[in-house]
């Protein structure tokens, strides 16, 4: 059982996350484990601080690194994985929350806030991820996605075979889906799927996953080894383009 182990200032922000669809299943039949760690249960001083100002002056305050190491110490095993989540990290990709959900490895991901934290935290951490260029009020949101792609992948609360079409498991955008009405204020389903017939409906699938990553994200086409049809497609779309 893959388990997260999550330290924040704000353990508040999880409640919806551990108790709603396929997180609360997947805990519920023991599939992952989620443990939320207040930073604060490991404060410094009679006044349990954990963090300060920041030396050399300058707004914001700075977590300090001593309830930090502490909590880490209380929670590590020889399993661990200590991830950062700071906007200096790598960017998190599917790619990595593949490796992470196939890694044995337990997590304890580290939610900074504030300014940010004491730079040596960096001799405490494995890994620094981040969620994109953008930077969030804390590292609470960004472990929630963490957990929420790795545990989908960890378990099999929702069917296996359904990750095979993923968004980017194939580095590719998923085939468009619908589902009843058969027409909606003139909006119609593509003939094709009411058809029952499974050949065409497998191959218009992916010739539209294809057509959708071609318009919308072509840089995920870039340096891609494409399929005999694949590059048929392609032929056809630079075609139409031109
Ligand atoms: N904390 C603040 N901003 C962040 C980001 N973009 N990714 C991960 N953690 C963060």
């Amino acid at each position: 059982m893959k388990k997260f182990t999550v330290l924040t200032l704000f353990p508040e922000m999880f409640a919806g996350f551990v108790t709603t669809s396929i997180i609360k299943k997947a805990l519920e039949r023991k599939l992952i484990a989620i443990e939320i760690v207040d930073i604060r249960d490991y404060s410094v001083g009679k006044h349990h601080q954990v963090d300060d100002y920041q030396y050399g002056g300058g707004q914001g305050m700075v977590l300090m690194l001593e309830p930090l190491v502490k909590a880490i110490r209380a929670h590590q095993t020889s399993n661990s994985l200590v991830v950062l989540l700071t906007p200096q990290g790598q960017t998190y990709q599917q790619k990595m929350a593949v490796n992470l959900a196939n890694d044995k490895a337990d997590l304890i991901l580290i939610c900074g806030h504030y300014e940010g934290f004491d730079e040596r935290i960096l001799h405490y951490v494995d890994l620094e991820l981040s969620l994109g260029d953008y930077v969030l009020t804390g590292g609470e949101l960004a472990s929630m996605v963490v957990i929420d792609s790795i545990a989908r992948l960890a378990t099999d609360v929702i069917n296996p075979e359904s990750h095979q079409n993923d968004s980017f498991s194939e580095e590719l955008l998923d085939y468009p889906v619908y589902t009843k009405p058969v027409t909606f204020e003139g909006h119609e389903v593509p003939a094709v799927l009411l058809s029952g017939h499974h050949q065409n409906i497998a191959q218009w699938r992916e010739f539209k996953a294809f057509e959708k990553t071609f318009y919308k994200r072509p840089d995920l086409l870039k340096d891609k080894k494409l399929s005999e049809l694949q590059q048929k497609w392609l032929a056809e779309l630079e075609q139409k383009e031109n």
